[in-house]
């Protein structure tokens, strides 16, 4: 397995790639739509042109673009229906329109109809530079928004399942205990008897998988509750690969680590990180169903102060298709899984201040969970 030898490996970054923004110049007049490219261009944005309105839907439906630079007349549709159109199939698109006529009445159709904003023909290259400039502007600020309010609506909404499941869990603690040491004097009491002790012992099998379901939903709830100590992250790691390594060998499973030496100490809720490293151990287990290799390293990014933490695991691909959904709370492909351990992975790395990915890898064969956390602040701790 070619990417878990690796003792460094090379993952693309955190953060989105941001390229310049797109811009789709419509206008019959070749002069004015070369000059516009040319100009746009100029200041780095990525511009296509195209003559008519439908060339302009045409090329909508097959490239994403930030605006559109249309002008009122076009030969097949006025500006107009234009806006009307893109702002139905795309409203992540502005439209600025351009036009001659730079009446009153007109303005007020074409911002009705959903324009950010129109300049009149001809125009000196300044007013389209701050006209665009405003515009894309504008455009990412509400797509940054939009962005935090789906976050904070997910956020919200994990807590309020979080606190429900973890109070449901906790009270059912008790009485799965109750049940369990009811199991075990039967057992003391019924001893020899093989058909009450196989009866008992599917009892006891039963309870351990509710008490298993409860602990998640406890944790799924904890994982909001996050109490950051100073922490040796290395001793950490090394204490979860001890207590994983007898599930490990029963799979026939190797496990190798690769941690950079002298790391500084994390600011970081040991048990919880812990389980964050728990859960991708068994999922890899989960996902590899029989031998193989697992990976996990540690990493010092000095730059951004950070420490990057991966178990990487050979002999299954995350599809490509679920990669959104996996973080998600209850989502599952496995017949006995609740969806819920990476649902907790994502709380308390986001609840560290770290961001997690996941990597499928069908070159290789593997899969790799990757996550950061900061190293803000622990120094001071450690002192
Ligand atoms: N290492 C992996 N390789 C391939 N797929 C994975 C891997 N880890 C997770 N997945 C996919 O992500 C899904 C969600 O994982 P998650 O840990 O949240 O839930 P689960 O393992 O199905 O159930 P639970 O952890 O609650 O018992 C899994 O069902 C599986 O499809
Ligand atoms: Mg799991």
């Amino acid at each position: 397995m070619n990417s878990v030898s690796k003792t460094n490996p090379s993952h693309p970054p955190f953060s989105e790639p941001t390229g310049p923004s797109r811009i789709l110049v419509v206008d019959d007049e070749a002069v004015s739509r070369d000059l516009c490219r040319d100009f746009l261009g100029m200041d780095g944005y990525a511009v296509e042109t195209c003559e008519t309105g439908g060339k302009a839907l045409a090329l909508l439906s097959i490239h994403k673009f930030d605006l559109v630079l249309a002008d009122l007349s076009l030969p097949d549709s006025s500006g107009v229906e234009l806006i009307k159109q893109i702002k139905y199939h795309y409203p992540g698109t502005d439209v600025v329109i351009m036009t001659a006529f730079g009446s009153v009445s007109t303005a007020v159709d074409t911002m009705r109809a959903g324009a950010y904003d129109y300049i009149t023909k001809p125009f000196p290259r300044d007013l389209l530079r701050v006209t665009v400039k405003r515009c894309l502007e504008n455009h990412s600020l509400r797509q940054e928004i939009s962005k935090i309010q789906s976050e904070l609506f997910k956020k919200d909404k994990l807590a309020t399942v979080g606190a429900m499941a973890g109070a449901i869990a906790h009270r059912m603690r008790n009485p799965l205990s109750i049940i369990q040491m009811c199991a075990q004097y039967l057992e003391r009491k019924l001893e020899g008897n093989e058909e009450y002790m196989e009866i008992l012992s599917a009892i006891e099998e039963k309870v351990k998988t509710l008490e298993g379901l409860t602990r998640d939903f406890v944790e799924f709830s904890r994982a909001s509750r996050i109490k950051k100590a100073s922490h040796r992250i290395d001793k950490l790691v090394e204490e979860v690969l001890r207590n994983s390594a007898p599930k490990c060998a029963f799979q026939k499973v190797e496990v190798l680590q690769s941690i950079k030496p002298d790391l500084p100490p994390v600011l970081l809720d040991a048990d919880l990180i812990q389980e964050v490293l728990i859960n991708l151990i068994d999922n890899a287990l989960e996902a590899m169903k029989g031998p193989g290799k697992i990976l996990l390293s540690v990493e010092l990014d000095k730059p951004h102060k950070r420490v990057y933490v991966s178990v990487a695991n050979s002999g299954s691909v995350l599809p490509n298709e679920i990669k959104e959904k996996i973080f998600e709370p209850f989502f599952t492909t496995k017949e006995t899984g609740m969806g819920l351990g990476l649902a907790i992975v994502k709380q308390v790395v986001e609840g560290h201040g770290g961001k997690i990915q996941a990597l499928g890898d069908p070159k290789n064969n593997t899969t790799t969970f990757r996550f950061y956390l900061p190293l803000t602040g622990a120094h001071k701790e450690a002192e």
